[in-house]
């Protein structure tokens, strides 16, 4: 799904790309074979061991690197790309200017963002089930929003990059079902166990979380995928100047 936004941009050889907050940099490897030698890529991330392994090409730099606070590690990029990272940070929209500022003019801005107030249970084994789920996922979200998280970015980066002053701004949204037991809604499982404490503090008590763990296993019990809003807009390649 990553993949095809990006090519939406016209991605080619020869590129110079920037990869914010890139995780175990596997998108950020794609875009080097799309790229090739004569293009470059640059993978930031603020803990950037899980994309160690992906290093060893000449023309891909990983970089430990603060978006929020450190210097941009280049500037005029060909496309800046940056998936799940912008909902976390409390200043996304000073991050989100200086991205546009390291784009070329025409140069393209792609922010792949979850809109995290829409879950809904498609199926479940009974009531009580589907109710455990919507609860444990209100308190997730209070959490994020506590920490400085928007839960809504997702539905509200297309405004805001347009009045970022971003042109051809286009966006596609993409969700799946996740039945328990599937990959995807292994996502759940992850966020309550590194969470778990604080969601105790929020009123979830140890068994709920039990039941919640067992439910997100049961194939019977099907969620929403969090919606991935693609958000896509370009430099404009003549910028009015006050
Ligand atoms: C939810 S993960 C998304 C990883 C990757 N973009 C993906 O979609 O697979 C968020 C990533 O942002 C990184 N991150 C968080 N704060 C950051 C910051 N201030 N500067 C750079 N990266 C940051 C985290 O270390 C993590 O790798």
């Amino acid at each position: 799904m990553s993949r095809r936004q990006l090519e939406l941009t016209g991605l080619k050889t020869g590129w110079r790309c920037l990869e914010v907050g890139g995780g175990s940099a596997s998108l950020g490897g794609w875009l080097a074979e799309q790229v090739g030698p004569g293009g470059e890529v640059t993978i930031t991330d603020i803990e950037p061991r899980w994309a160690l392994p992906r290093r060893e090409q000449a023309h891909v730099r990983l970089l430990r690197h603060d978006i929020v606070r450190d210097p941009l590690p280049g500037d005029g990029y060909d496309l800046v790309h940056a998936r799940l990272v912008l909902l976390h940070l409390p200043e996304r929209l000073q991050v989100l200017k200086r991205l546009v500022g390291a784009l070329r003019p025409g140069g393209w801005l792609v922010l792949e963002e979850f809109d995290c107030s829409w879950v809904p249970v498609l199926a479940a084994p009974d009531e009580d089930a589907a109710a455990l789920f919507r609860q444990v996922h209100t308190a997730l979200n209070g959490l994020l929003e506590a920490s400085g998280a928007d839960p809504l970015w997702g539905q509200r980066a297309l405004g805001v990059m347009v009045r970022t002053g971003l042109v051809d701004v286009m966006a596609t949204t993409y969700a799946e079902a996740w039945p328990g037991g599937s990959t995807g809604i292994a996502l759940h499982r992850h966020n309550v166990d590194q969470v778990a404490c604080q969601l105790v503090q929020a009123g979830i008590s140890d068994r709920e979380l039990d039941r919640f763990r067992i439910l997100l296993q049961d194939p019977e019990f099907v969620a929403n995928s969090y919606p991935l809003i693609s958000v896509r807009g370009r430099r404009p390649f003549e910028e009015n100047t006050p």
